[in-house]
Formats: C-alpha cells, structure tokens, sequence
C-alpha cells in the first residue's frame, strides 16, 4: 500500500514572521493524519524551519539542488548541505527550473543521481506544457522526461524516490487537469515504470500538481494511481494546505 504525501512548494516565497506562523498552524493540525506531509522552503528558510518543526513529523524538502557536490559553483547549494539541514526531499525538474532556468532532461537526471547520492529522496517533476498537449504529445513528452531518468540511472532507482505530474497549463493558473486527465496520465507513468518492473511501479509514489485546492483535491486523490500532490500557492495558505492534507487521509 503507497502512503498519501502531500508537499508544499512554497518557491520564493515566505518571511521569517509569516514562515514561522504557518509552520506553527501546521504541525497542531497534522498530527495523527494517516498521510505523510512535507515543506519545501526557499533555501534561507530551511535551518528555520527545520527547527520550528522539530519533532512534528512535518518532513523537510528543498526546491532543487546542484548536480555537483562542492567546488567553484557559485551560487550553488548541494544535497550534503541540504542534508545537514535536515531535508529528506528536495524537487528536480520542477517545469519552473526547467522552463525560466533551462534545465535539460540530462541536468536533471544529473540532479536526481546527485540528491539520491546525498541521501535525499528525489521528487521528480514532469509535465507537459499547454502547446504540447494541444498537439496532442502529452504521453510522448511525460514518458520521455522519465526515460532521462530511467534510461541513464536505472528502473530500480525509482524505489527510493517520487514523482510528481505537474501540467505546465495547471501550474499556478487556477486551472486544474480533471481528475480524469490526471489518472489517465499518472496510469501511463506507472505503466511504463512497470513494463520494466512491476514491483518498482507499485511501489513508487506518483503525486499530482498543479492547482490542488481543497475544493478538488479528493476527487483527485480519490484516484487509483495518484498518491497525493504537489502544492503551489495553497501551501502558503495554512487553512487550505491542511484541508488538502485531510483530503488526502
Ligand atoms: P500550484 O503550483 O499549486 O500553485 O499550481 C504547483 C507547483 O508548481 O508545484
């Protein structure tokens, strides 16, 4: 059985003050929740957070990561670092990383083996963008960002990571892929995941992005291969983030 997992992205977002009022709203309200919940801070805020959640059982991720450990990368920050921080996840290939920052499939495959080298646990985002699925690639694009991943490091890395399906389209527009247009997705991702090992496509966490609310997010949920979300602008909002959290168990 896959457990439910809810993560907030917050992306560059947050103060130390509003930081520290949500975490607190957060960690009264998740516990005894049957899913596992997570954060992802912008990078400054993680030692904050880390220590504010403290003992909540809130997990900590951060939004992306270096492909490289240490060395002259300026601007950089490695998955060691985020390690000492106390993050168990971090995101790699987030549509936003791809899209403003020029991440390619193979930097991002470089990032997932970097996190999972430091001992993090690598969300992998895919999607496809609106002009794709208008031309009706959605399959095409979705499978080859994971085959990056696959191709280069093996099915049997999976195990030991997530995946998010995140719409370029639903990404911070209000517009959220139908429960349907999700399944049928998140069911083609676990096929081709299973098409190379069925034990590792049963297993992996296959979590849905892309304009959860709290008014959408059972039905999504509800869904036989979507095993939580991945959580934009609700996540900032405390009231919202927990009812999406409730909703998924
Ligand atoms: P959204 O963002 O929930 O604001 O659409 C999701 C994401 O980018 O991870």
């Amino acid at each position: 059985m896959r457990r439910k997992f809810v993560a907030g992205n917050w992306k560059m977002h947050g103060t130390l003050q509003n930081n520290a009022l949500l975490i607190d709203a957060l960690k009264v309200s998740v516990a005894g929740l049957a899913c596992e919940v997570a954060i992802c801070p912008p990078y400054p805020y993680l030692a904050q957070a880390a220590a504010l959640l403290g003992s909540s059982g809130i997990q900590l991720g951060a939004q992306n990561l270096s492909e490289f450990v240490s060395g002259a990368y300026t601007g950089e920050v490695s998955a060691p670092m985020l390690g000492e921080f106390g993050c168990r996840y971090v995101l790699v290939g987030h549509s936003e990383r791809r899209a403003i920052y020029g991440e390619s499939d193979s930097v991002v495959v470089a990032k997932f083996a970097a996190a999972q080298a430091g001992g993090l646990v690598p969300v992998l985002c895919v999607g496809e963008s609106l002009e794709e699925r208008q031309a009706g690639k959605t399959s095409e694009v979705v499978s080859r960002q994971l085959a990056a991943v696959i191709d280069r490091l093996g099915v049997s890395v999976l195990t030991k990571s997530v995946i998010a399906y995140e719409p370029v389209w639903a990404i911070g527009t209000g517009v959220t892929a139908s429960a349907g247009q999700a399944q049928e997705v998140h069911q083609a991702i676990r096929s081709q995941v299973a098409a190379l090992d069925p034990v590792v496509a049963n297993g992996v966490r296959v979590l849905y992005g892309g304009s959860v609310k709290p008014q959408n997010a059972k039905e999504l949920f509800g869904q036989p291969d979507i095993d939580g979300g991945l959580i934009g602008g609700a996540a900032l909002v405390a009231g919202d983030f927990l009812a999406i959290c409730r909703a998924a168990g």
